[in-house]
Formats: structure tokens, C-alpha cells, sequence
């Protein structure tokens, strides 16, 4: 069973092949970080056209990595949201005009349900957790806490109440006059600089529930800024950064492994953009490891947007499609999207 997927939520155009919902054949990823970093953020209107430019060299990519034509591919799947609308659209009407052109099933995937369950897919190094397991996002738009009871059945602990953890690295790598995305930055920054540094807080570790809040931190940082002025130095800024970075990796840690303990189950898993941070992986391997807790973190280059991250959930609902009653006519970009609506996306057609 061969699958192409494909992703375009955001600031990334991207397809990948995957084989029997488990092997990676190919990921091809176009990023657009250098087009947008000069606005200091995603400009929607510009994502969309970069989509459209380099939607069909990435899926002649993906088939050529994969070494097959796409006579060879037995379904699409392609992400529907949450994300800009018009990003979504690009791959969404791909994705339709190619399940038409050949003949083939098409679904539509939430792009967070791809974050939860890369660690499904066969990766070097990476054993796969066991159902149940607690699944944070940290991304770009979404801190989000799940108990991830099986594919397709979520129940959701906690989230941000207002800026994400990603978002307030950028920001902060903003205030520090670092290029969009900054999240990287700061944590290369930040491996020479002391995190105990600058005392800035952490915002909502002793509050009872699941949730985040990342925008006083961010206010504190700036505040820091406003009081003592830009680093001075090369020393000083590699302070902040690990100061400030640290204070997000505490909260992260402390409420991951509360809901492990909190719901008994010991299988972690960590997602999205931040995932990637070199500080964040270690403290969760270490918490883990002094815990008894299993941690399983895909590798960074799964970990930012791309298409093969959707592998599993991919085979799952491509598997309950029934042909005769589903059609990609009806699939369509949703800026918001709640998680577990993968299947329910499609129009039914009753023949
Ligand atoms: O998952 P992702 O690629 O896109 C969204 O779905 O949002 O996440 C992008 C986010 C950005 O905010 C970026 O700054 C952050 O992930 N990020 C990092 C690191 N690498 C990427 N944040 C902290 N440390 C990193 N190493
Ligand atoms: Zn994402």
C-alpha cells in the first residue's frame, strides 16, 4: 500500500510516500523560511502563491525519492487544517485533482494528528510507544496536551491560553533582533549561556491543571530588555537566551510529566517545531530516565512541518474509506480544525 501525503498548512510545501503507514520512502519539503523571514513573520497571502509554485516539483520529488511513478500510488491524503486557509487550499484541490485524475481515494487529515503520531512511523533509533500515551505539541501555533488513546481517539489535558511556545521563542528572538523563526536560534544561542543567569518566571508550574500561558514570560523578557538594555555582548545574550529558554523548558517538563503520573501512564511523546529544542529533549530524556517514564521524540527533521509525519494517521482513515460512499469531492481547507475530524472531513456521496 503505497500513499502520497500531502502538507501545505503553513509555510511549508510538502509531500512524502509512505509505505504500508509505516515506512518513510521519501520526504520532500519546501521551506519558504527565507521569503517570509524578512517580514519577521508568515505573510498568508505570499505562503499561498510559494505553495503553488513548488507543490508539483515537491511531489515529483517525493515519487522520485520513492522510485516509483504515480500510476504506483494507491491513495492521497493531504491536511485540511488547522492552519491558513489559504496555504490548506493549495494542497487540499492538489491532492482532489490527483485522487480524480487517477482514480484513487483521497482523505483529509488534521495536521496535529500528524504531530501526535510520527512516532508510529518506522524511524532509525526511534522504537514506537504502545496506545496509551500522553502526547504534548509544542509548535509554532499550538501547546497542546493529549492523552493519545489509540489513532483517531484523543482526549485533550490541556493548552495554551494564549501564546504558543513557539510563538514566544520568535517573539522573543524578535525583541533580540534574531531573523524569523528564532526558535533555532536561541537554542544555538542559548548552549553556551547560563540558565540561572536571569531569574524570569514560570508561568502557571504550580497551577493545578494542564494549561500554558507563555505571553507573561514574554513580557518579562522584554521587560528585562526595557530595564537593562540590549545584551551587551555575545556572552550576555547567550545568558538570556538560555535564561529565558530554560524558564519554557521547566514549565514544559513539569506539566508533561504531571499528566504522565497524574493518568498513569508513562509513555511520553513530544512534537512539533519545538520538539527540535536540543534543551527540551535532553531535560525530558533526563526527567524520564530519573522518573521511569519511556520518552520517545521523532527526529528534528520530522519534528517542523513535513508530509511523512502524516504517514500513520494516512494509512488509518485511507483504510476505513469506504468507496462507494466517500468521495474527495467534498474535502475542504478548514482554518480550525478540532482533532479526530480527519474522517468526518470528506462529503459523503450516496450513490
Ligand atoms: O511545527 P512547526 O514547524 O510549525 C507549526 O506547526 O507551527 O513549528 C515551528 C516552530 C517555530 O515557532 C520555531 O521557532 C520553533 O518551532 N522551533 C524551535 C526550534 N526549532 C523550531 N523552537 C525552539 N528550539 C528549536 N530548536
Ligand atoms: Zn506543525
Amino acid at each position: 500500500m503505497l500513499i502520497l501525503v500531502l502538507e501545505s498548512s503553513c509555510d511549508e510545501t510538502s509531500a512524502a510516500v509512505i509505505e504500508d503507514g509505516r515506512r518513510v520512502l521519501s520526504n520532500a519539503v519546501a521551506s519558504q523560511i527565507p521569503i517570509h523571514a524578512r517580514y519577521g513573520g508568515v505573510v498568508p497571502e505570499l505562503a499561498s502563491r510559494n505553495h503553488i509554485r513548488d507543490i508539483h516539483p515537491v511531489i515529483d520529488q517525493a515519487l522520485a525519492g520513492a522510485n516509483i511513478t504515480l500510476e504506483q500510488i494507491d491513495g492521497f491524503a493531504v491536511t485540511c487544517g488547522p492552519g491558513l486557509v489559504g496555504s490548506l487550499l493549495v494542497g487540499v484541490e492538489t491532492a482532489k485533482g490527483l485522487a480524480f485524475a487517477m482514480d484513487r481515494p483521497c482523505v483529509g487529515l488534521n495536521h496535529l494528528e500528524g504531530h501526535l503520531t510520527t512516532v508510529l512511523l518506522e524511524l532509525d533509533g526511534v522504537d514506537s510507544p504502545t496506545f496509551p500515551y500522553i502526547g504534548l505539541i509544542v509548535s509554532g501555533g499550538h501547546t497542546d496536551i493529549y492523552i493519545v488513546h489509540e489513532l483517531g481517539r484523543y482526549t485533550l489535558l490541556g493548552r495554551t491560553r494564549d501564546d504558543a511556545a513557539g510563538e514566544a521563542f520568535d517573539k522573543v528572538a524578535k525583541m533580540l533582533g534574531i531573523a524569523y523563526p528564532g526558535g533555532a536560534e536561541i537554542d544555538r544561542l542559548a548552549a553556551s549561556g547560563d540558565p540561572e543567569a536571569i531569574k524570569f518566571p514560570r508561568p502557571m508550574l504550580h497551577h493545578d491543571g494542564f494549561d500554558f500561558s507563555f505571553s507573561g514570560l514574554k513580557t518579562a523578557v522584554l521587560q528585562h530588555i526595557e530595564a537593562h538594555g540590549m545584551p551587551e555582548d555575545d556572552a550576555a545574550l547567550a545568558d538570556l537566551c538560555a535564561s529565558f529558554q530554560q524558564a519554557v523548558v521547566d514549565v514544559l517538563l513539569r506539566k508533561v510529566m504531571r499528566a504522565a503520573k497524574h493518568h498513569a501512564i508513562p509513555r511520553i511523546v513530544i512534537s512539533g517545531g519545538v520538539a527540535c529544542n536540543r534543551q527540551l529533549r535532553r531535560a525530558l530524556r533526563e526527567a524520564g530516565a530519573r522518573e521511569g517514564n519511556e520518552i520517545f521524540i521523532a527526529p528534528a527533521s520530522l519534528c517542523t512541518d513535513n508530509a511523512a509525519m502524516l504517514g500513520a494517521v494516512a494509512a488509518h482513515y485511507l483504510a476505513q474509506v469506504d468507496l462507494d460512499r466517500f468521495s474527495a469531492h467534498g474535502l475542504k481547507a478548514r482554518g480550525n480544525m478540532p482533532l479526530g475530524e480527519s474522517l468526518r472531513t470528506p462529503a459523503r456521496v450516496h450513490n
